[in-house]
């Protein structure tokens, strides 16, 4: 088998911790006969210098030409003063959108070996955290009206929050089909007692739950979810959520697992195509130092090879590697308590070894 992949390198540490995982599934391939070619391909900051634009036309095109998409991170205080429209993140939303990328899968779930450096106590941490995010990625007010007028009080800004009833329902599709597969539970996450896109959200929600028997469903305020994350987070299996909720909770609940440099996503539309990237940032202040965690990147190689290129021997063997890595008690900076830490680079090499080993 050979796939293409169109890896997106980006800002900061994006392009160190992408290699890791390019070696990555280099590793996992060679074990189960699966070749790939890379190629890379300029978005964000990086764009922007060497090409005066943040998405560049041919970088979507190699996108769409691709089985799927491996991206770092986008961002950086060299481009912050730059206006919305020409931001580094604006090339991130504009991938989504033109590669319809309406479903994005943010699992959450602890590491024993992590469990000190989880923010939670202990006795809270061992009734379990094991939930997956499934956060609308193309809608909402990520992607509605917005400008500028003058009011009696001075000059205003204004997004407007949109959701029709058919991004609810096929977001609303992927998060029950998930929970089937997994312990049969969604919350769904709004702010219904306020906002009317999030009433037509819960009872778009309800309605499409009626084809899902086997799944449960509750319904969560915002402000109540996001409480309940830190309270209880054994409570959660599937968290069903718009663009800007689901933003802030998985920043939330990345934290919670004990360090953001550790969680995966993907993100989806129709058919097997889809975008891979850590959850983490392109924390600047770190870039090239050594300190990255390149795990997030990494088990962002594995959900591509299960979702889109449907590898599973191959993505397990990965996310096995990284399981037996922090057996061996090696760890990244980000984890290390202030001890001894492995480089990005030396943490992907023996990440490696052990997908060849496995
Ligand atoms: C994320 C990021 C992006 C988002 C930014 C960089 C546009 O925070 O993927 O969570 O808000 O979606
Ligand atoms: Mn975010």
């Amino acid at each position: 088998m050979h796939y293409r992949i169109a890896v997106v390198p980006g800002d900061g540490i994006g392009p160190e911790v992408t290699e890791q995982a390019v070696r990555a599934m280099e590793a996992a391939g060679e074990k189960f006969g699966i070749s790939f070619t890379f190629n890379r391909v300029l978005a964000g900051g990086a764009a922007i210098d060497a090409r005066g634009e943040c998405l560049p036309e041919d970088t979507v095109e190699a996108c769409k030409a691709s089985d799927a998409v491996l991206l770092g991170a986008v961002g950086g205080p060299k481009w912050d003063a730059l206006p919305g429209e020409q931001r580094p993140e604006k090339a991130l939303l504009g991938l989504r959108k033109s590669l319809g990328l309406y479903a994005n899968l943010r699992p959450a779930a602890v590491f024993p070996e992590l469990a000190d450096a989880s923010p939670l106590k202990r006795e809270i941490l061992n009734q379990g955290l094991d939930l997956l995010i499934v956060r609308e990625l193309t809608g909402g007010i990520y992607f509605g009206e917005r400008g500028h007028k003058e009011t009696e009080m001075g000059y205003a800004a204004y997004d407007v929050e949109q959701y029709s009833t058919g991004e609810i329902e096929r977001i609303a599709r992927t998060a029950f089909q998930m929970a089937e597969k997994r312990r049969g539970r969604v919350t769904s996450v709004d702010k219904a007692n306020v906002l009317d896109t999030s009433r037509l959200w819960r009872k778009t929600v309800t309605e499409i739950a009626e084809d899902y028997p086997d799944v449960e469903l509750n319904h969560f305020y915002v402000d109540n979810a996001s409480m309940q994350l830190v309270r209880d987070p054994s409570q959660f299996d599937v968290i069903l959520t718009s663009n800007l909720f689901g933003d802030i909770l998985s920043d939330e609940a990345s934290q919670i697992t004990g360090s953001i440099g550790m969680l995966p996503s993907a993100s989806l539309g129709e058919g097997n195509f889809g975008m891979y990237e850590p959850v983490h940032g392109s924390a600047p202040d770190i870039a090239g130092t050594g300190k990255a965690n390149p795990i997030a990147a990494i088990l962002s190689a594995a959900m591509l090879l299960r979702f889109t290129l449907n590898q599973p021997g191959a993505a397990d063997a990965i996310e096995d590697a990284v399981k037996q890595f922090l057996k061996d008690g090696f760890r990244t900076c980000d984890i290390a308590g202030g001890g001894d830490f492995c480089t990005t680079e030396e943490a992907g090499r023996r990440i490696c070894e052990r997908i060849r080993e496995i």
